[in-house]
């Protein structure tokens, strides 16, 4: 009896320790790039932790509070770019009821089948903040989500106060949160829709992600006679007159003055041209951050906001660091390309294994911050380096070589760089990405103590490049309307096939869409997600049941946007992103 007990024991610390060993092990592994598997368990913090919706509940208990994701036996729509399998993206269909009633579409309908809550009760930030509270255990830093000011003036001696970024050692520490930050400006006009689609990205970033995201809007007051930084007064005063009461919480302003003050050798803080100099300094100020995702209110996510960045997120952090920059300039069309895998092969065998290798070097930057190569050059290289990293960029288009572009407006726009226009660069507009703490520091002190700067959509791309940072454009299925053949939209934007494209540097794509798009305005402007593009709109008004599309049925003979599809009498959109979507036009001028 007790030599059996004594056994026992034995055995089962014989079995713990075996186990123990073997999970070692696979920590130990280093992660290999299985062109066929790109699933990538991206961070361990352990479970999310389910968190209290704008109803009060729980939000896995409530049926109220939740989605109306579909998989419906109807076949999905070709992407005509991109691929939701590469993605890892469901194939979830919704009508707009199902996508947004929870955040009150339709709620003055008697129809309305969920509980109605009185929005402007609802504290976002509060409901944030708890959410982090409950999964505290998870992060590295749970400063809350708060509308207190942060944002100061630059001091002066700030370049004695604050040290230089360097290699390795400051390096900022991870935290395992990410900010989700929406731009708006003072005479934004906030309509239903605008709240709708606010509310679904705070609830299923923030609150179903168990607090790795916080969502934030980043306003900018053009008008400077507010002076919002003289004194807390006239910030307080400009935050009650600016911010609607349900948003006032989650709200960060600044203005020009800022920008000024911080980037006094930069030539412009105009958005157009620096877009990212409030998005640097938010990073600067709100250290508790490792990613800062800067969108649009004119964007518009058809399926679960939260599990869509999280696909984005797990995509890029499973790629190689390895002709990255090479695999960013290629849009993937899968009837040309196959699978994302089969293009990165292609993308290799052109570049004979070769490609971009660490940072580019330029005089004004001799210290990248990215990580040195493990091995001399790419060819010894497995595309094994970087696999599970997050990448310090996600770009949401493709990127291009901006000196060989022809009819980019801001090409030449490149100030105090040693080499001027000889410095290579690259650019993947429009201006929304997601970007590492590192990433943005690292601009932030070239803007602040040298004033170098590049327009908005090159800066984020070219200091990675320049820093060696990684960098991702994950292949999100977009749609065209009217669409071109798959070969057209091939040379359109690639210029062909990996290894047969004219004009092709350095292994990147090189297609006329990016390079002179002008002449092709008609096509290239039909995309779902592109910065100028009537289709969006139309998909969302049909959708929404707005205008002419008020009250239709099945069988009324009206045909759809192509992407919608009719079923069982009602409306119903697959899973993508729009852009734009306009409720108010952004100001030209400021
Ligand atoms: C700008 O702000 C000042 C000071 O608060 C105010 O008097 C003025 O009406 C504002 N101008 C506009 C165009 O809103
Ligand atoms: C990449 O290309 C090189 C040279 O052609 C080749 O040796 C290597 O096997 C390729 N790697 C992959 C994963 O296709
Ligand atoms: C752009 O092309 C030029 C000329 O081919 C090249 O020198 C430069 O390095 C390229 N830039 C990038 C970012 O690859
Ligand atoms: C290649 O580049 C030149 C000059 O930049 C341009 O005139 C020509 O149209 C380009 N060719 C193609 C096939 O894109």
């Amino acid at each position: 009896m007790l030599i059996s007990r004594r056994l026992g024991s034995i055995l089962f610390i014989l079995v713990l320790l075996s186990l123990l060993l073997l999970a070692f092990d696979r920590i130990r592994q280093p992660a290999r790039f299985d062109p066929n598997n790109n699933h990538v368990p991206t961070w361990t913090r352990g479970k999310r932790i389910a968190c209290r919706g704008p109803r009060g509940r729980f939000l896995d208990k409530s049926r109220d509070d939740r989605l109306w994701e579909e998989i419906l036996d109807i076949p999905y729509p070709e992407p005509a770019a991109g691929s939701h399998e590469a993605l890892k993206l469901r194939k979830t269909w919704m009508t707009a009821d199902g996508r947004y009633g929870a955040y009150g579409y339709n709620e003055g309908k008697e129809s309305y089948s969920r509980k109605r809550v009185n929005w402007e009760k609802v504290e976002w930030a509060k409901l944030q903040n708890e959410c982090l509270q409950r999964n505290r255990h998870r992060f590295f830093d749970v400063a809350p989500v708060s509308s207190d000011r942060r944002f100061e003036l630059r001091p002066s001696m700030w370049k004695e106060k604050i040290p230089l970024l360097k290699q390795p050692a400051e390096r900022p520490r991870v935290t395992g949160r990410t900010a989700v930050v929406l731009r708006g400006w003072d005479s934004f006009d906030f309509t239903e829709e605008d709240y709708i689609n606010l509310r679904s990205m705070i609830v299923e970033a923030a609150l179903v992600s168990g607090g790795e995201y916080s969502v934030y809007l980043l306003v900018h007051v053009r008008n400077k006679s507010r002076d919002i930084f003289a004194n807390d007064v006239n910030y307080d005063e400009a935050l009650q007159d600016i911010v609607p009461a349900e948003l006032r919480d989650i709200a960060v302003l600044f203005d020009d003055r800022l920008l000024e003050s911080w980037y006094p050798d930069v030539e412009s803080h105009h958005p157009n041209l620096q877009i990212y100099q409030a998005l640097q300094l938010f990073s600067h100020f709100y250290p508790e951050y490792d990613h800062v995702w800067n969108l649009e209110l004119d964007t518009r996510f058809t399926g679960h906001f939260g599990h869509y960045l999280d696909a984005l997120s797990n995509f890029a952090a499973s790629e190689p660091r390895k002709q990255a920059k090479e695999r960013a300039s290629f849009f993937l069309i899968p009837p040309i390309h196959g699978t994302y895998a089969d293009l990165t092969r292609s993308i290799n065998t052109s570049l004979s294994g070769g490609g971009q290798w660490g940072p580019l070097l330029i005089p004004d930057i001799p210290h990248p911050l990215g990580p040195e190569p493990p091995v001399p050059t790419p060819e010894e290289d497995d595309f094994v380096w970087g696999v599970g990293d997050p990448a310090d960029l996600i770009a949401m288009n493709a990127c291009a070589n901006v000196t060989r572009t022809e009819d980019w407006v801001y090409r030449d726009w490149v100030f105090r760089f040693r080499n001027g226009l000889a410095t290579p660069r690259m650019f993947c507009p429009p201006a929304m990405s997601r970007s590492s703490r590192l990433l943005l520091s690292a601009v932030h002190d070239a803007q602040a103590r040298l004033g170098l700067s590049v327009p908005s959509e090159a800066t984020l791309p070219s200091f990675a490049l320049w820093h060696g940072l990684k960098l991702s454009f994950p292949p999100y299925p977009w749609y065209q309307s009217p669409a071109s053949s798959p070969a057209d939209l091939n040379n359109l934007f690639n210029g062909g096939l990996p290894g047969s494209i004219a004009n092709a540097s350095e292994g990147m794509a090189y297609g006329e869409g990016m390079y002179n798009a002008r002449p092709h305005y008609k096509q290239t402007n039909t995309a779902t997600w592109w910065w100028s593009s009537p289709f969006p709109q139309r998909i969302i008004d049909a959708w929404w049941g707005k205008g002419k599309w008020e009250d239709v049925r099945d069988g009324d003979g009206r045909e759809l946007p192509s992407v919608l599809r009719w079923h069982v009498g009602r409306v119903w959109a697959p899973n993508l992103a729009l852009h734009p979507v306009k409720t108010n036009r952004a100001p030209t001028n400021s």
